[in-house]
């Protein structure tokens, strides 16, 4: 159900909304449906993050996404340098913390703060006071329904630049009124955390979620980002657009999958970077198979009939999980701010690089875990280095994922693979 903002103390561009359960009914209905935790009551703590002192409050608030929040800031604060001007909505705020970033870091010019939980209404207000007045204009605050605050900025014509939606689980409703509300070139940053989805254990859940059938693979964890990216597609082309990732990033706490998408328009009907991803249980190949090999998909070591041996799963998004050149751009502004090097273990500037070498176009979707191919092999691993060189001198190309420390992703196919890893060790090769 839709509620429009109509009297003028309802009007967006009030300096900052609450809207108390019983104040109009249509509120109280909206926010019905947003999950309303117990209140624990934490002390009144403070905590930094980059410098930035601000309070989490009673809201949820995860220390170890401070990952994903820098890796936004980044791209709103080169959206701005590239364009001249930020307007930032953060649907699903919690205490604030990414408005905080974007306003103090990036420089948003304006932040519209949402958060369906009115208990965190003073923590945001308090935490986004550290940058500038309510008075001043520069952000307002909202407990609205995150669809609804995003529909309603689209019916006013009140575009964006930079939506973050850091919602739970698979919650795909958020995704189209999402994209409406992005301007041409606008970036979209958006989360799954739905794991089991991404394991291959909801089958049902993924495809109501994302249109995607996903299956257990081993490289799950990359599924949960390519379905989450395909889910962000369909919906895109829904309305007449297309979208580019410029980065994804998956992260074991949550877990969390992120991606960062950029909105542009006309459709594609290249359906390139949108199809099935199969699995053979036999070989441990991996394969990917377009729209018009439907009915005919099989694995070459296998008769050449349909393949009991194969899991297949999708739609899902094939193409690149990141543009490198973007990437490099956030390592050096990440560079500029000092931001590398300086908490000793340099896990930003590693993260970064391994996406980066993620990013090379040779390299196909999925990982060889190194584990999976010591078992399929019968031997112990030889090191993941030496791997990795033996194949880059065979011809192929190879990175390591950030995904999953112990893999490979490589365009080496498992069963060559398996050689290579028993000439290392000078097995012999049967
Ligand atoms: C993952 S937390 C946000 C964390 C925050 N972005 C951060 O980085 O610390 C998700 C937030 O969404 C809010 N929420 C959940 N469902 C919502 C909905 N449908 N509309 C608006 N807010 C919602 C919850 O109250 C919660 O604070």
């Amino acid at each position: 159900m839709l509620f429009i903002l109509s009297s003028p103390c309802q009007t967006l561009s009030s300096p900052r909304l609450y809207f108390p359960n019983n104040s109009f009914s249509g509120i109280k209905c909206d926010s019905a449906k947003v999950p309303v935790f117990p209140q624990k009551t934490r002390e009144r703590s403070y905590l930094i993050e980059r410098g930035l002192e601000f309070s989490p409050g009673d809201a949820f608030f995860r220390e170890e996404s401070a990952t994903g929040r820098d890796l936004g800031v980044l791209a709103a604060s080169l959206h701005k340098r590239g364009n001249g001007r930020l307007r930032v909505l953060d649907a699903l705020c919690g205490c604030g913390i990414r408005s905080l970033r974007y306003l103090a870091e990036a420089g948003a010019d304006f932040v519209a703060a949402n958060d369906g939980n009115e208990n965190y209404g003073s923590t945001i207000v308090e935490n986004l006071s550290r940058v500038s007045s309510e008075e001043e204009g520069r952000w307002v605050v909202t407990h609205l329904e995150a669809n609804r605050v995003m529909t309603d900025y689209y019916l006013q014509k009140s575009l964006f630049d930079f939506i973050d939606v850091d919602s739970f689980g698979s919650d795909s409703s958020f995704l189209r009124s999402a994209i409406s509300t992005l301007k041409f070139g606008g970036l979209l940053y958006v989360t799954s955390t739905d794991g089991f989805s991404s394991g291959g254990h909801r089958p049902h859940h993924s495809l109501a979620a994302y249109g995607a059938y996903v299956r257990p693979m081993p490289y799950s964890n990359e599924i949960g980002l390519r379905m989450l990216i395909g889910g962000v597609t369909r919906e895109a082309a829904v309305l007449g657009y297309h979208i580019t990732p410029l980065f994804s990033y998956y992260a074991f706490h949550g877990p969390v999958f992120r991606v960062l998408l950029r909105l542009n328009r006309g459709k594609i009907h290249d359906t390139r970077h949108y199809g099935y991803i199969g699995y053979c249980q036999q070989c441990g190949n991996s394969h990917e198979f377009s729209w018009d090999q439907l009915g005919q998909i099989s694995c070459s070591c296998s008769v050449p009939q349909v393949s009991n041996s194969l899991v297949v799963s999708g739609p899902l998004w094939t193409g690149p999980l990141h543009d490198g050149a973007y990437l490099m751009d956030m390592l050096n502004l990440a560079k500029q701010w000092g931001w590398i090097g300086c908490d000793g273990k340099d896990n930003l500037e590693k993260l970064i690089r391994v996406m980066m070498d993620e990013s090379d176009p040779k390299l196909p979707f999925g990982y060889i875990k190194l584990d999976e191919m010591a078992s399929r092999a019968k031997i112990n691993s030889p090191p993941l280095k030496a791997l990795m060189s033996a194949m880059h001198q065979k011809g192929y190309a190879a990175s390591r994922s950030h995904i999953a420390t112990n893999a490979i992703k490589t365009n080496c196919p498992m069963t060559e693979c398996i050689k290579i890893a028993k000439e290392l060790l000078q097995v012999s090769v049967t």
